[in-house]
């Protein structure tokens, strides 16, 4: 099967929620008001409170609780809240598609953006939104191939998981998650970073690539998920570099991805239980 078959199994995955859909349009019109972009947010009052959530979690920590959408989208950032509610509508999309283990693959994908957000604070030119966005979709395909299946992916990690899912499926859930972010007309530096979050860089998003890469290998490292402890993912020496990990920050890093990880998972609506 091809990613695109993977992908096209589902008609629920067609497209992302509607309501994110309008939030966008309205978003990226050149004039519009953080008081518009706030209306949009409020007609989907699921997709408002978790974005409001992840404005008072421990991601920003601004002095005091922002009440309404409208103070979120104002102190947060137009651009910066619509990333966060891509977040929010991505979790919503896959919520009843019964497959099992997706809390415990949306953790891993907390850990991982957390890790990525905190990385791309020491890089210039990276948003920490967006990296954030990345690190929590990189495995999404695994959901979808779970869908798609009905069977869990093999075990394992790294280059051993993609090769038994080729060899399963004749595709891996890495080209899976590309393939979906691409049919939602998701920018291609997401895809890119989805895409290739088991292998070397592109050129063109390199440095989106290589934060995802290695928070991927750090945030499994951290166990954060429940997993039992595991060996890192063995990452590439280019990507620590590019993503600019320094092996001395490391602790430092743990500690407040581990500070953060609670609280901005409940406010995903996924804290700690079954499935
Ligand atoms: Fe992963
Ligand atoms: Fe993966």
């Amino acid at each position: 099967m091809t990613p695109e078959e993977a992908v096209a199994r589902i008609p629920r995955l067609e497209a992302l929620p509607e309501s994110y859909q309008r939030l966008q349009t309205i978003a990226e019109r050149p004039h519009s008001t953080a008081e518009e972009v706030a209306a949009a947010l409020s007609e989907d009052q699921g997709l408002a409170s978790r974005c409001l959530r992840l404005a008072n979690s421990p991601l920003y920590a601004f002095p005091s609780r922002i009440d309404t959408v409208a103070r979120a989208v104002a102190v947060v950032g137009t651009r910066q809240i619509c990333q966060l509610a891509l977040a929010g509508s991505v979790i919503e999309a896959f919520k009843d598609l019964g497959v099992d283990g997706l809390r415990r693959m949306w953790r891993h994908g907390i850990a991982c953006a957390l890790t990525a957000r905190q990385l791309s604070l020491g890089l210039r030119e990276a948003s920490s939104e967006r990296l954030f966005v990345a690190g929590l979709l990189h495995d999404v395909g695994e959901a979808v191939l779970a869908a798609a299946t009905g069977l869990a992916s093999p075990v394992g990690d790294g280059e051993e998981r993609i090769a038994s899912e080729r060899n399963r499926w004749g595709c891996d859930h890495a080209q899976v998650g590309a393939c979906l972010l691409a049919r939602w007309n998701l920018p291609d530096s997401l895809v890119d970073a989805v895409g290739r979050h088991h292998q070397a860089p592109c050129s063109c998003h390199a440095v989106d690539c290589a934060v995802v890469s290695a928070a991927e290998g750090i945030a499994t490292a951290l166990a954060l998920d429940g997993n039992h402890l595991g060996p890192a993912l063995p990452v590439m020496a280019e990507c620590w570099s590019l993503a600019g990990v320094r092996i001395e920050a490391l602790p430092a890093l743990a500690e407040e991805v581990e500070r953060q990880f609670e609280e901005v998972a409940l406010a995903l609506g996924m804290e700690r239980g079954d499935g």
